[in-house]
């Protein structure tokens, strides 16, 4: 981690009324001490709980509280153009309904709603309100609208429960801030293509052959990749595409046909290709022109190959390029995985297995086995799609890094 990713940088930090405010005094010393330039904003209720002057003292810069404050007007839309970044600690479940729902009664929303830059929250609460399925859900809603979410803490809480949903320590906060700045180069000027999502090839109108694939894997690889830089396009299948503030470029497709048109057009151009659609291999011959009927004991259905996308790319590909694919398996995982990649022409295989609880398909979560070419296979534990995510292009960067 690059321990100046912090210099000059322009944080607003915004504080909410929580116990956990006092925090915010050592979290503020911190970022200045890193170098960063740091403009508070509190909420109304977060001066109760520490004082606007310890704050300015410790920032250098006047703490703003109202979005009207003695006949002057403060210009939410200046500061949110500002920033370099905003950070929300700590993040009350107030707070986060309000940022949830696009609410704008305050200062502190206000600023949330215009900045362009990327936001991070640390929240705080007590552990039963952390659990609750509302700050889950809202927590899900800004996470899809592009907040990063800095993991909370275990320990003693405000209530004297011991427990989840401590904001993390003032130290915790400035090295993910340091790391997502760090990383935040690493894929610059980098052109990435990925596929995701399923491929449904019409058995007539209104019936295809498909599979379970909603496209996560996928996006938060887009999503991660983004975040470092890079300019992404996704070829999607049909799956319903999560609202985002600023998300990839995405072209739409259906079948493997498209869906192969679509990367062959995009593929010249991309340094980093990623296969993470489950395309189907094979396709009706004839699809029906109207619906198919029922009639006698069996149908029979002939299906013809499907181009194998990840392996003609394999064969075009410059030595400049870098494909990625993924192997989804059922049994004798390693040695499938291990074929694909060689068959393939790939420089890395990513192993999910559907034996694994909470891998593959459908799930917030993965369980990935990485295989970059001529190299031990790295193990990695169940995570969300996104953390996964920054572990793959944690290793593409490790392997492949003087290549790009
Ligand atoms: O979308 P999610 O619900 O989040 O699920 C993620 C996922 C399980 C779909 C993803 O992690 C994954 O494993 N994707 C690949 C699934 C698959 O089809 O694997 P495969 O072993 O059949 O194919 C091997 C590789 O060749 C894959 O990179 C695939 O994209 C590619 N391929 C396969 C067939 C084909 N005709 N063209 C291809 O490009």
């Amino acid at each position: 981690m690059s321990y100046a990713a912090l210099s000059g940088k322009k944080i607003i930090l915004g504080i909410t009324g929580s116990i956990a405010a006092y925090k915010a005094a050592a979290l503020t010393r911190l970022l200045v001490r890193e170098g960063a330039v740091v403009k508070v904003i509190m909420t109304p209720s977060a001066t109760n709980f520490i004082s606007p002057l310890t704050l300015s003292t410790l920032s250098r810069h006047e703490v703003q509280t109202q979005v009207m404050e003695e006949g002057s007007w403060n210009n939410h839309v200046a500061l949110g153009l500002w920033a370099d970044c905003m950070l929300i600690a700590p993040l009350t479940a107030n707070t986060l309904s309000s940022m949830a729902a696009g609410a704008c009664d305050n200062l502190l929303l206000a600023v949330y709603l215009s900045a362009r830059c990327p936001v991070f929250v640390a929240p705080a609460m007590d552990e039963d309100m952390w659990h609750h399925p509302s700050t889950n859900r809202n927590l899900s809603r800004i996470s899809a609208d592009g907040v990063k979410i800095i993991p909370v803490g275990h320990g003693e809480l405000a209530s004297g429960l011991t427990g989840e949903g401590r904001m993390a320590e003032p130290e915790d906060i400035t090295a993910f801030l340091q790391q997502f700045f760090a990383e935040g180069q690493s894929l610059k000027g980098k052109k990435v293509l990925i596929t995701a999502g399923p491929t449904y090839e019409p058995l007539d109108p209104v019936r295809f052959i498909g599979n379970r694939s909603s496209g996560k894997m996928g996006l938060s690889l887009a999503e991660a990749a983004m975040a470092r830089g890079a300019a992404v396009t996704v070829v999607l299948g049909p799956v319903h595409l999560p609202e985002t503030k600023s998300g990839p470029e995405v072209i739409r497709v259906g079948t493997a046909v498209e869906m192969f048109h679509a990367v062959e057009a995009h593929f010249g151009e991309a340094d980093i290709i990623i296969f993470a659609a489950a395309v189907a291999d094979y396709r009706p011959e004839m699809p029906a022109e109207q619906k198919i009927k029922r009639k006698g004991d069996e149908l029979m259905v002939r299906l013809v190959p499907n181009p194998d996308i990840a392996a003609q790319m394999g064969q075009r590909k410059n030595y400049r390029q870098l494909t990625i694919g993924f192997a989804l398996e059922t049994e004798n995982e390693l040695q499938h995985a291990r074929d694909k990649m060689a068959k393939k022409n790939l420089d890395m295989i990513v192993l999910n297995s559907l034996r694994d609880p909470g891998a593959g398909f459908e799930s917030d979560t993965n369980k990935i086995t990485i295989i970059p070419a001529g190299n031990k296979a790295e193990e990695y534990q169940l995570k969300s799609k996104s953390a996964v995510a920054e572990d793959i292009w944690n290793s593409i960067l490790q392997h492949f890094g003087d290549r790009l």
